[in-house]
């Protein structure tokens, strides 16, 4: 029997209008489904979840909120509107008008671009699919399926344009993103941040709060492509990733605040012994996130991200903002280690540097959050004060890579890093007490665990006791 796929694939593409297209997704969403099942949120595939979903990209009500079961969400492809007659940006194409094809030039390229960005999406479903047995409320419990579904959306919006414009290859592409794993020894996903392990509630809040930020970044840098089906797909993306950054942002900062509270009124500052996470392992789950996720942008001297701005296939984000778009002859100074473990200025041209453009923007955007998150704390009374680490801390990938650095920066050796890991990472007995915290999923309407505070508001103006799962 035929499936009615304009009903079940919601879209802006024209669908319909493409038989050979439908026919290719057609025969990928079986595949699609056997995979979340799979290995997507273990348990809660029958319940009913309070879920959004997009319908459309109009500016109101392009997401639409009832209770679905998620193997039944309607996973739908959506471009952002845009025009024909844009200019691309950047590059030594900057002023041309944007391809609605692939160049034959750069189809290898691009569909390296696009597989990168695809293999997160089902990454990050894989990485978290163990939390819904230790969540810490409905509300948290609803919000992560709802990251869950959407980065499921972003992976059908990344293997439409494979299956659209890359033929033979783009369909097998599409099938290999269902057959990787996160965390698989044979088989792992392609970049390291998504193969490491999401193991617990402060995991998943430094994720949606760092990964999925080095997400909007890159998706940001992809708005600007030369390729306008992928600079419209990626802004259409980026309403939803808002909201992953939301429950990372948010989620941190009820965690902090509730252990700034607790923390206060103990003798010894902590507030491990009153059912809250000590605020100094929180700050070693953000230096191994944060670090973790800089190696997301690549190296600091990167040719291929050179190549990618020279040819208008991936600018920086929000490109305009830039006083020079082209980047011939200018020249960015890196502070590195020589191999005598010195601090040491070297300069490279800009354009091998175009990472570092991104990068930046990506830790002013955290340093952002990390001082609301000092207010929390501040407005307790505590002194204590929660700190970005340096770029160079922790990196396993560029420049840093091989070196080791203090969190603020300093060269060390290796043997006093060893010495200093577990100050400065979380450690075992770290895990395990965030673990006991979390060992039991709070299924209550309205209740939340010891170690989290409530939210300021509900979802789609519901209240906090709302049955954002149904228990039925
Ligand atoms: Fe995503
Ligand atoms: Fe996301």
């Amino acid at each position: 029997m035929a499936i009615d796929l304009s009903a079940k694939i919601p879209n802006n593409v024209d669908l319909d209008r493409d038989p050979k297209l439908r026919r290719a997704l057609e025969a990928w969403q079986p595949k699609y489904v056997d995979w979340w099942k799979e290995v997507g949120p273990v348990g809660y595939q029958e319940k009913e979840i309070y879920l959004r979903t997009a319908i459309d990209v109009g500016s109101d009500g392009w997401a639409h909120f009832g209770y679905v079961r998620m193997p039944e969400y309607r996973w739908g492809i959506f471009l952002a509107d845009g025009s024909p007659e844009r200019k691309i940006g950047f590059g030594d194409v900057a002023r041309d008008t944007v391809w609605q094809d692939v160049p034959g030039e750069h189809r290898a390229s691009l569909r390296r671009l696009i597989v990168t960005q695809a293999d997160t999406e089902p990454a990050s479903v894989e990485q978290q699919r163990r939390l819904g047995a230790i969540c810490p409320s409905l509300y948290d419990l609803r919000n992560l399926f709802q990251v869950n579904v959407e980065e499921g959306r972003h992976l059908w919006a990344m293997v439409y344009l494979l299956h659209r414009y890359f033929g033979k290859d783009g369909r097998d592409e599409g099938d290999a993103l269902l057959e990787r794993r996160a965390g698989d020894r044979d088989r792992p996903r392609i970049l390291a941040t998504f193969n490491d392990p999401v193991e617990d509630w402060l995991d998943f809040f430094m994720f949606t709060m760092f990964t999925d930020r080095d997400g909007k970044f890159q998706l940001l840098s992809l708005a600007e492509s030369g390729f306008d089906p992928l600079a419209r797909s990626a802004q259409f993306m980026l309403t939803e990733e808002a909201h992953h950054l939301f429950v990372g942002e948010t989620g941190i900062n009820r965690i902090v605040a509730r252990s700034a509270e607790l923390s206060r009124q103990d003798p010894n500052g902590e507030a491990m012994p009153h059912g809250g996470i000590d605020l100094p392992v929180v700050q070693r789950y953000l230096n191994l996130w944060f670090s973790s996720c800089l190696d997301l942008f690549g190296g600091e001297v990167s040719s291929n991200a050179a190549a990618y701005f020279s040819a208008g296939l991936k600018g920086r984000p929000n490109e305009a903002k830039f006083p020079d778009h082209v980047e011939k002859n200018e020249v960015r100074v890196l502070e590195v280690a020589d191999d005598q473990d010195r601090l040491v200025k070297r300069e490279v041209a800009a354009r091998l540097a175009i990472n570092e453009d991104t990068r930046d923007a990506y830790i002013r955007d955290c340093a952002r959050a990390v001082e609301r998150w000092n207010r929390s704390i501040e407005s307790v009374g505590l002194p204590y004060r929660l700190t970005l680490p340096s770029r160079r801390f922790n990196r396993r990938i560029g420049e840093h890579a091989g070196h080791h650095f203090t969190p603020s920066g300093d060269p060390i050796s290796a043997a006093l890093f060893d010495q200093k890991r577990d100050e400065w990472l979380p450690s075992a007995a770290d895990r395990t007490a965030v673990r006991a915290l979390q060992q039991k999923p709070v299924t209550k309407p309205g209740a939340f665990a010891s170690w989290i505070a409530p939210p300021a508001r509900g979802i789609d103006g519901k209240p906090l006791d709302f049955e954002y799962v149904r228990f039925m």
